[in-house]
């Protein structure tokens, strides 16, 4: 699976002045199967937009998205999208929550729980599956909504800055976590963050978006090898150098 996103842009228009607001620009990307992708750039530059395109949850104004040679005009099952605000339905206990799509796509409820109980106990949930959401913290609710990405077989996650409420500790958990999910499962991640350090211990493609209107200003290749070190000088250079492009960026 791969994407393909050709020409797109995105073009809002304010309800109040009908006054329009170019928030993506000609993007043309292209996203391998297994590939780890992070988009970078000043706030306001699009990468939420781009993010949304991509599930089909916004339509482009101009241009396509294909995800595996299929043009997208709506969210699927293909693709799993984990919010900032973590999209847990409060109503449901934690293993409930996991199995939710499950149960849509036709599998038995016992096979459903006990496949989401193996990946619970992975994910140190085990003796919370019967708890609710309210009942979690911000990292435990986070690690509930990448489970129930990965148990439904999606081929994709993308996240919109899943991990920046979180503290350190747990980001670095997380951050290993979806690491070994993409290498080890083939899966495709496309990660928002407005933490380089972060695109750069996770990436293999960083995109610096930048602002006004939401153009692609440099595709950065991260050739390290993981595990990262993040004290490693080409690291620490790596993270600079991306900084000072989005500064420039915001200067401008
Ligand atoms: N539904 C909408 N209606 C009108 N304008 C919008 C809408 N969504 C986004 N925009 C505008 O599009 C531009 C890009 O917004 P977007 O949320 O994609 O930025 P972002 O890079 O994710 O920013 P941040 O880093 O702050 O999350 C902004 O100027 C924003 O005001
Ligand atoms: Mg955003």
């Amino acid at each position: 699976m791969t994407f393909e996103i050709e020409n797109v842009s995105k073009t809002f228009e304010s309800k109040d002045s009908g006054e329009e607001v170019i928030a993506l620009k000609d993007i043309n990307l292209t996203i391998e199967t297994g590939e780890f992708v992070s988009f970078v750039g000043p706030s306001g530059c699009g990468k939420t937009t781009l993010l949304r395109i991509i599930e089909g949850f916004e339509n482009p104004t101009e241009g396509t998205v294909k995800d595996d040679g299929e043009i997208v005009t709506g969210p699927s099952n293909k693709r799993g999208f984990i919010f900032q605000n973590y999209s847990l339905y409060p109503w449901l206990n934690i293993l409930d929550n996991v199995i939710f799509g499950l149960n849509i796509n036709g599998k038995s409820e016992k096979e459903s729980k006990q496949r989401a109980m193996e990946y619970l106990e992975t994910f140190g949930l085990k003796d919370f599956a019967e708890r609710y959401p309210n009942e979690l913290s911000g990292g435990m609710k986070q690690r509930v909504a990448i489970i129930r990405s990965i148990i439904n077989d999606s081929d994709s996650i993308l996240m919109d800055e899943s991990f920046s409420a979180l503290d350190i500790q747990t980001r670095r958990k997380l951050q290993k976590i979806i690491l070994k999910i993409c290498k080890e499962n083939n899966k495709t991640i496309i990660f928002v963050t407005h933490d380089i350090e972060e695109a750069v211990f996770l990436s293999d493609k960083i995109v610096i978006l930048s602002a006004r209107p939401g153009l692609i200003k440099e595709i950065v290749e991260v050739k390290l090898e993981h595990p990262r070190d993040r004290n490693n000088s080409e690291f620490t250079e790596l993270v600079s150098k991306i900084t000072d492009e989005i500064g420039e960026s915001e200067d401008e």
